[in-house]
């Protein structure tokens, strides 16, 4: 199809893709809450129905040990024609806390340009551009120029524990010779962005054990190691004050940047001042050596999620907790493995635990790290598509969040994921007020439809 006449149909059907994709925010599909199993489902459902309704061959909503996971393909091999794999995830994250909301977090509503609902930026409103696009190229009866798979799952934001596994199995069904996702944001504002790197995460929780009970602090303070001092204690042992982790072996894969790199980097209109007051913090702080940039999108980190034991409530109680915990996690930078990292993480936690008490460390969900070759054809394909739906060629940026199945594509499908989402950083995704610019939800769907043709002529 021309350029023209494509962009042409995106532009006189926006009312219909805006009204569809507000119906599939309205679905609360919390992948996290067993409470919405049902609502999972039903979402599942409807994507199914759409991907056949915009003209796919084929789409299924086929089972995995946890929530579904929604195929479609619409293939047409021909002798040099690519197939892309378009990958997104149906699930979101819990509302709370709701009071926060302006408005309900599944009653989409429009507000100065801005599309508020839970998902809307992550990740559904995004998967739906994909799915507009192909709308757009398959209504005018028209053909596709790739074979194209969509692949929608439904745990990302819970670790996609059962993907891999569902991606293993259906290797051939999968094949394809790239992989799409738009699932990561903007550098800024009216600055197109393809991210071309992710880092990984390693998550886990301490638990401390002390005495078998609760102990009355007068009678028995002094005699043991407190387990709430003890996981304080621990978790001052992890970093030192220069920002570094103290977790040896911990760095033994990281590479540094290249001199290049930081230099891209810091031709990047990023103001430190500016993100410390955006933030509400009165500076910044990180690991010495590295600029902001560098630690968000290339450095490993070790962060305490949370801490809890003991007494908490109104007033006061002299008491010895039995137990306490953390939660931590580590992004990791591209070639750290996640099983690896914890397994050093936990040899020096019981390393550093103090006498007195017993520490386990329960291993959660993790995900490696990634880096797509700027080299690669698909990369140019991608930044001519970006350019031809929002009109300005588009930077190449790291991002410091996971999606861990950009190394799953690479390992068991070989190969490279274009990352070519249209958030911006102050989207709200996780947090009360989720929302997605629709000037980059409708350019979203213009660059989708460009990419596609881009890889077809590859
Ligand atoms: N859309 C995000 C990934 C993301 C976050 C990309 C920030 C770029 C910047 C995704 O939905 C997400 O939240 N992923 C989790 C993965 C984890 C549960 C393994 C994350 O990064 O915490
Ligand atoms: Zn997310």
């Amino acid at each position: 199809m021309s350029e023209n006449l494509v962009m042409s149909v995106i532009d006189r059907n926006k009312e219909r893709y805006l009204e569809e994709v507000m119906e599939l925010l309205r679905i609360p599909s919390i992948s996290a809450l067993t409470q919405h199993r049902g609502d999972m489902r039903a979402c599942a459902e409807w994507l199914r129905d759409r991907l056949l309704a915009i003209g796919l061959q084929r789409a299924e909503v086929m089972g995995t040990a946890g929530h579904p996971v929604v195929y479609g393909e619409w293939m047409h091999p021909e002798p040099g024609r690519l197939t892309v794999l378009v990958y997104g995830h149906y699930d979101v994250q819990p509302v709370d806390p709701v009071e926060l909301w302006d408005s309900p977090p599944f009653e989409p509503q429009v507000r100065e340009g801005r599309l508020y609902a839970r998902g809307a930026a992550d990740d559904k409103g995004q998967v739906h551009m994909h799915m507009a696009a192909v709308h757009a190229l398959l209504s005018q009866g028209g053909e596709l120029p790739v074979n194209l798979k969509f692949l929608i799952e439904g745990e990302e934001e819970m670790g996609s524990e059962n993907l891999d596994e569902f991606i293993a199995a259906n290797r051939e069904m999968l094949a394809c010779d790239a992989a799409v996702i738009s699932d990561t944001s903007f550098f800024a504002a009216g600055v197109p962005s393809i991210t071309y790197g992710l880092r990984g995460l390693t998550y886990m929780q301490i638990d401390v054990a002390g005495p078998s009970s609760d102990l009355h602090s007068g009678s028995f303070g002094g005699a043991v190691m407190n387990p709430a001092e003890a996981v304080a204690r621990i978790i001052t042992r992890l970093k030192d004050e220069h920002g570094r982790i103290t977790v040896p072996g911990f760095y033994d894969e990281v590479r540094e940047l290249t001199e290049r790199e930081r230099e891209e980097f810091r031709r990047l209109p990023f103001d430190e001042t500016e993100y410390a007051e955006s933030l509400g913090v009165p500076e910044l702080w990180g690991e010495e050596g590295y600029s902001t940039l560098e630690r968000v999108w290339t450095r490993p980190t070790l962060e305490v999620n949370g801490i809890w034991g003991g007494f908490a409530g109104e007033g006061s109680k002299t008491v010895i907790p039995a137990e306490a915990h953390a939660k931590i996690s580590c992004r990791l930078a591209p070639y750290q493995d996640p099983d690896e990292i914890a397994s050093l993480v936990e040899a020096h936690v019981q390393e550093v635990c103090p006498p007195g008490v017993r520490a386990r460390v329960v291993r959660m969900h993790g995900g490696k790290p990634a880096l797509v070759p700027l080299d690669h054809p698909v990369m140019g394909a991608a930044s001519r598509a970006v350019e031809r739906g929002f009109g300005k060629p588009p930077v190449f940026i790291r991002e410091g969040g996971s999606i861990p199945v950009v190394a799953t594509f690479d390992a068991l499908l070989g190969v490279p994921t274009v990352l070519m989402g249209v958030g911006l950083p102050d989207e709200n995704a996780h947090a009360p007020n989720e929302w997605l610019l629709l000037e980059n939800y409708y350019n979203g769907i213009r660059s989708a439809a460009a990419l596609y043709e881009e890889l077809g002529c590859l």
